[in-house]
């Protein structure tokens, strides 16, 4: 049978772009990349030479509007990596002209971007994905099954985050100006713990949200460290956004979560967790402590499970091939607009609390 394959372009290419997508692309036999565009054009040609080298197709055809990327004939799918306000904007001029869309988290940088995205995705019928990179871990989806098979039974009450002690990204750019990217770490790290986390507790609605934020750093020394070369830095730029945020979600079903993201504190070292409390079973993980079960045996003796999860698509790779999956007919969605309407929801929600100081009913 002749395979199928997926005539994709790209928008944006700068860090993601090259460290992830394009390497997964140049894997991916189902996939034609025939389009980058990017305002800063070289980046766009050097990526379009890289993909051409690095796959022997031919070489993508390049643009600096993406709106001529939109419009190339032929072409089926686009996959965004543009700063934060670019996503529902060019998303919904995609969907609109009937593509499948792929766009990099997080989802819009306000509900109401949000919902016209889950509107013209609607509308178009077409796909459309947001980048959910940690429900690709081994440890995810092994964990996803275990909750699925009722092992933990009820999970009631849950934490994460991903705090950085030092790691302000592209420090008076796009990342640390409100306007384009939406906010600070928990638009930016705190989106994927938060996703994570709702994900594995089965995506209850949020219904009430309370958060602070804080800006302490901005316009330190410690600002300009690790991480900083994510994004471009400006010099003299803009710091209007968070370094630290803290919040604690309600849901439907009774269910909590406590949520702590930060750019920079003054804490031990970097720390991504979930930590998920179930009636029956535990659980918890971070980027120093591997998965670990908490749970009792049949002789009522408190037992520590360690499952080593491995194999299977991960991460930002494991997240692609599923959308191309899913275009190609070959799949259920793991993802739907919807749980991006709710995480945008919950984003704002945060902020809007921190403002007012009390808690926003969704
Ligand atoms: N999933 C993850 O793990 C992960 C990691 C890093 C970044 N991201 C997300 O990826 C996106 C990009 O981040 P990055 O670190 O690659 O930033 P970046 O600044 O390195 O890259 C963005 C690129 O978009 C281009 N661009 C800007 N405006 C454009 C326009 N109108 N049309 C076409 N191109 C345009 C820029 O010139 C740049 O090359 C962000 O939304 C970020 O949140 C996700």
């Amino acid at each position: 049978m002749e395979q199928k394959i997926l005539k994709l372009g790209i928008v944006g290419a700068g860090g993601i772009c090259n460290g992830c997508h394009l390497p997964a692309y140049c894997k991916m036999k189902d996939v034609d990349v025939i389009a980058v565009c990017d305002i800063k054009i070289e980046r766009a040609i050097a990526l379009a030479k890289k993909y051409a080298e690095k796959t022997g197709k031919p070489e993508p055809a390049v643009f600096e509007n993406y709106m001529d990327l939109i419009n190339m004939p032929g072409i089926e799918a686009v996959d965004i990596c543009t700063p934060n306000y670019l996503h529902s904007i060019i998303a919904v001029e995609a969907l609109n002209h009937g593509l499948h869309t792929f766009c990099e988290k997080p989802d819009a940088v306000s509900v109401v971007e949000a919902e016209k995205m889950k509107a013209a995705a609607e509308k178009s019928g077409k796909t459309l994905m947001v980048m959910r990179n940690n429900r690709y871990m081994a440890l995810s989806r092994y964990l996803k099954k275990y909750i699925a098979d009722g092992k933990m039974g009820d999970i009631y009450t849950a934490r994460c985050g991903w705090q950085r002690r030092r790691g302000i990204p592209g420090m008076g750019g796009w990342f640390t100006t409100k306007a384009q990217s939406g906010g600070g770490p928990l638009i930016d790290l705190g989106v994927h713990m938060i996703d994570l986390t709702i994900w594995l507790m089965g995506n209850p609605k949020p219904v009430a949200v309370t958060g602070c934020t804080y800006s302490m750093f901005g316009k330190t020394q410690i600002s300009d460290s690790e991480h900083s070369a994510f994004g471009d830095k400006k010099e003299n730029g803009t710091f209007d956004v968070e370094d630290l945020a803290m919040a604690f979600i309600r849901f439907e079903n009774g269910a909590t979560l406590q949520v702590e993201c930060s750019w920079a504190s003054n804490i031990e070292k970097e720390n991504r967790f979930f930590e998920l409390r179930g009636t029956k079973a535990g659980a918890s993980w971070s980027n120093h402590k591997p998965l670990r079960l908490y749970t009792e045996d049949e002789y009522g003796t408190l037992v520590n499970i360690d499952p080593m999860p491995r194999g299977g698509k991960q991460n930002h790779e494991g997240n692609l091939v599923h959308f191309v999956d899913v275009v190609l007919g070959g799949a259920e969605p793991m993802f739907v607009p919807e749980q991006g309407l709710n995480m945008v929801k919950i984003l704002e929600a945060i902020y809007k609390s921190a403002e007012c100081g009390h808690e926003i009913l969704l």
